[in-house]
């Protein structure tokens, strides 16, 4: 497909081919990764509303963004208005071009909150989050999946009352809280979303090639297309789907993220990342079972380097 810019308030992207939020994935230097090879949009991982407010250091952490993030979005989740505002507009968040909210996590642990998907039941709750939000004047933007039932979608109904609410772009996860991540995804829904409002309108799911991201365009309509696990193993997805000529090296493409984590983090935390790094990275790559094995036990970045080197 050939690029398109999405305009999202006073911003406007590049391309129409974004990475999604993966939350323990989609740290800066993969990020910087995915623009790398032409990403419209990145996310922030998600990040606590309540835990902002409490000033909490591993939270502040996520909200480090790549020097080639030139639109730097953020995502938030919560479930109280008041508090969703005032994370809002805490000074962490002042540099934010785009705040995105959390409306489709399926994880008990934020749906028993309240949060994530929980919202998809209480529109009149999710509501009023997003108008407290959108009373700021920042661009706020949502993602949601299409319900928390199979079969009863309330994405129409929420797209309506988001667009109402202010917000000025929407992503539909094509897919139920029960799917979690897997099965079908519903394409007639989410063009149902698309021809429901004016706003950008981003369908996610099961995007894992060029034809995928074609298929999902030409059934849905949809403004643009969000990658999420597709680009764990092929961060080049971007450019593929594009149709741009790309480069991609393995072995280059990790060395670059290491670096960029060094600048942040100590060598045992990159390690114990990397530890679920890289068998996504190695998916499809035709492999000795042992060598690939080998990285999900390794103690550092130098360890990860030369067990490339020793294959
Ligand atoms: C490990 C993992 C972490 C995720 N973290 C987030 C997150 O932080 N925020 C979010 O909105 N969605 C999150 N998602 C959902 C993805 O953004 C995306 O909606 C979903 O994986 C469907 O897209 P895909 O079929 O291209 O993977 C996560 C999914 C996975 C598998």
């Amino acid at each position: 497909m050939k690029p398109k810019s999405v305009k999202i308030g006073n911003v406007c992207t590049e391309t129409n081919v974004f990475l999604a939020p993966l939350a323990g994935y989609t740290d800066f230097a993969f990020r910087s990764i995915c623009i790398g090879y032409g990403a419209g949009l990145t996310f922030t991982e998600m990040v606590s509303a309540n835990a902002l407010l409490h000033d909490s250091k591993a939270t502040k952490e996520l909200l480090y963004t790549a020097e080639n993030e030139k639109i730097r979005c953020v995502q938030l989740f919560g479930s109280d208005p008041q508090i969703m505002k005032e994370a809002l507009q805490q000074e962490a968040l002042s540099s934010f071009d785009v705040v995105d909210v959390n409306m489709g996590c399926p994880v008990p642990k934020i749906y028993n909150n309240g949060a994530g998907s929980a919202l998809l039941n209480d529109l009149p709750k999710a509501e009023k989050i997003l108008s407290a939000m959108c009373s700021t004047g920042r661009n706020v933007t949502v993602k949601i999946r299409l319900g928390t039932e199979r079969g009863k979608s309330v994405a129409v109904a929420f797209a309506k009352m988001a667009e109402g609410a202010g917000v000025k772009m929407l992503t539909v996860h094509g897919r139920y809280r029960p799917d979690y991540y897997a099965g079908e995804v519903d394409f007639d829904e989410i063009a149902r979303v698309k021809n429901s409002v004016k706003i950008p309108v981003i369908a996610n799911g099961g995007i894992f090639s060029r034809a995928d991201a074609e298929t999902m365009m030409n059934k849905t309509g949809a403004d643009g297309v969000m990658i999420a696990r597709g680009a764990l193993s092929k961060p080049y997805l971007f450019s593929e789907i594009l149709e741009q000529e790309y480069r991609f090296d393995l072995y280059e493409t990790v060395k670059r993220q290491l670096e960029l984590l060094k600048t942040r983090f100590d060598d045992r935390r990159i390690a114990v990342n990397f530890r679920k790094v890289m068998p996504q990275y190695l998916k499809g790559v035709p492999c000795d079972k042992e060598w690939k094995c080998a990285f999900t036990k390794v103690n550092s970045a130098e360890e990860i380097l030369a067990l490339f080197k020793s294959r």
